[in-house]
């Protein structure tokens, strides 16, 4: 049996309707339910829903054998399991943004608001940029409107969001996308039925690129 972590949400649909048209469906996945486990003995494999920041937890410390995560999640919490495959889906980036009128001065400590502590720690600590890091959990975009920060460490996909709240992106930090990744003793004892799955994504995604 293969354990597999899929993220709650848009993401996770998407990655599963990957999986099943890869040749790893299971019923009872899409229902609307509260379960959080579902398995296909015949396939051999055992679906789990969890929080998205929690997908390389499960993986790492072996819980799940392997998961379908974004690249932010991966760079904020530097999570040790082997990256195997861009599933391109879910691409957005990470970015700095700020008020439209917003003129930094870069003798003062930038107030940064975010929920990527070592993103953005590591980020301005690169360019030797004094900041002090607020620690948000969600709805970020607040902040700088309301005096909480200075700038945004946040994720970017339409710019949506930004632009309903006057803000406007400044720097990019990173590229992401959903990534599949695996835990490092599951890819020895597991390591055929991973690579097929591996095989059948790739085949997958070459069919998706080949309609587009
Ligand atoms: C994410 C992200 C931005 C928004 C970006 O928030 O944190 O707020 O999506 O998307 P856009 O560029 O397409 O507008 P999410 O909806 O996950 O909720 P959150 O604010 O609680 O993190």
């Amino acid at each position: 049996m293969v354990n597999i972590a899929l993220p709650k949400g848009r993401l996770g649909e998407k990655a599963y309707a990957l999986m099943a048209a890869a040749g790893y469906p299971c019923p009872g996945v899409m229902d609307n339910g509260r379960k959080l486990i579902f398995e296909d003995e015949a396939l051999g494999v055992r679906y789990y829903w969890v929080k998205p920041s929690d997908v390389a937890v499960y993986v790492e410390r072996g819980a799940a054998d392997i998961g379908i995560v974004g690249s932010d999640v991966l760079l904020e919490q530097r999570s040790d399991v082997y990256e195997l495959l861009d599933l391109g889906i879910g691409a957005c980036r990470l970015a700095v943004a700020a008020p439209v009128d917003f003129v930094e001065d870069p003798a003062a400590t930038l107030r940064v608001a975010t929920k990527y502590l070592v993103v953005a720690r590591q980020y301005y600590a690169q360019r030797s940029r004094r900041i002090d890091v607020i620690y948000l959990n969600g709805s970020v975009e607040l902040a700088p409107i309301v005096g909480l920060s200075d700038v945004i460490v946040d994720i970017v996909e339409t710019g949506a969001t930004l632009k309903e709240n006057n803000l406007e992106p400044r720097e990019t930090i990173a590229q992401v996308s959903a990534r599949l990744i695996v835990n490092k003793s599951a890819m020895k004892f597991l390591g055929d039925a991973i690579t097929g799955i591996r095989t059948g994504l790739i085949k997958e995604l070459k069919k998706d690129a080949a309609c587009v």
